[in-house]
């Protein structure tokens, strides 16, 4: 495994997403959070929405049962977005009493004191920065939460939370072999194609000048939550390619997408959300494959994409 610094916290590569447990066995949710553990991974990724809050709740009840002391795992849990009693996404909230509220929840449901990382969700337009501030210096002031980091932010919504002091550590978006906006545009500069266009600014350099690790989410779905790529028959050039790298790396081909994000310097960590055992180590195997620059291309290129 490998890890690197989020602050002053030392994360793993993997980071293990938590987002599809509630409706897993408990007993099979502890086996993959030990599988994981075993390979190295001492990063796990929540959020209070996920599950309407069971995901934390089920994370906190499995932790115990692993009998883990806390200070040897790094707990990632994130807020900010409201659903209405279905369950719908009604608005995004980051005013500093909900900030302050939502951070008591999740330290209930997942059963522990301290919130390593916590992340703001997805970004809420009428966000006043200052307000923002002023709920985390209380947390770290507190004790409830060690280092803060966004999630679907671009490099300005970035810039709005450092003009307050606010040290972001990391920040979460969806990336994988079927999802790049982060580097097409960059790949494509100043072309009247669309691929030209950028989706996310600035966004990726943004955080290497400022040491803000990207964590890649959804590592192995097409579109949002469309379904998995890898092995899927509507993607028979990119996984031809996955295959032949597979077997030129003597590893899975799901290992070889994961490795792909990590080959990128941008790309610190990838936030699995397998909830099987022996995915998850396909997904750890990952983190020790250094795939080269020119396997790196052929993969990017596989799906039909095209450099100027
Ligand atoms: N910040 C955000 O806005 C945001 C949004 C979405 C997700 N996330 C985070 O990212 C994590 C990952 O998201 P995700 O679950 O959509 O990503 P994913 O890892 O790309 O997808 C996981 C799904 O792929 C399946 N899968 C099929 N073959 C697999 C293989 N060979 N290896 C691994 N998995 C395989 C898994 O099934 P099995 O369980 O059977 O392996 C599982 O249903 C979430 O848990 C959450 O923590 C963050």
């Amino acid at each position: 495994m490998k890890y690197c610094n989020l602050g002053d916290i030392r994360s793993s590569a993997i980071i293990a997403g938590c987002m599809r447990i509630a409706d897993k066995p408990l007993l099979q949710t502890e086996k993959v959070l030990f599988e994981a553990l075993r390979a190295g991974v001492n990063t796990f990724d929540l959020a209070d929405v996920y599950g309407g809050g069971d995901c934390e709740r089920i994370f906190g009840v499995a932790m115990r049962d692993l009998e883990l002391p806390r200070k040897d795992y790094v707990l990632q849990t994130k807020c900010g977005i409201r659903k209405n009693e279905d369950g719908k996404i009604v608005l995004f909230d980051f005013s500093h009493d909900y900030i302050l509220s939502c951070v008591e929840n999740s330290l209930k449901r997942l059963n522990t004191e301290y919130i390593d990382i916590l992340l703001l969700h997805r970004p809420d337009t009428l966000i006043v920065e200052e307000e923002v501030a002023r709920a985390f210096e209380t947390l770290q002031t507190e004790g409830k939460v060690r280092a803060f980091g966004v999630s679907n932010f671009s490099a300005g919504q970035m810039r709005l939370l450092k003009k307050e002091g606010i040290n972001v550590v990391a920040n979460q978006m969806q990336f994988s072999l079927l999802h790049t906006p982060m580097i097409d545009a960059g790949l494509n500069v100043n072309m009247y194609e669309d691929v030209s266009v950028s989706r996310a600014g600035d966004t990726l350099e943004y955080c290497r000048v400022n040491n803000i690790a990207l964590q890649a989410w959804s590592p192995l779905q097409y579109g949002f939550f469309k379904g998995v790529f890898v092995g899927n028959e509507n993607y028979p050039l990119l996984n031809a390619e996955l295959n032949a790298m597979a077997e030129k790396y003597g590893c899975a081909p799901s290992t070889v997408a994961i490795a792909w994000i990590l080959r990128h310097p941008a790309f610190k960590q990838v936030v699995t959300g397998t909830t099987s055992p022996e995915h998850m180590q396909e997904m750890c195997a990952a983190a020790d494959i250094e795939l080269s620059k020119e396997d790196w291309y052929k993969l990017y290129l596989a799906p039909g994409r095209t450099l100027p």
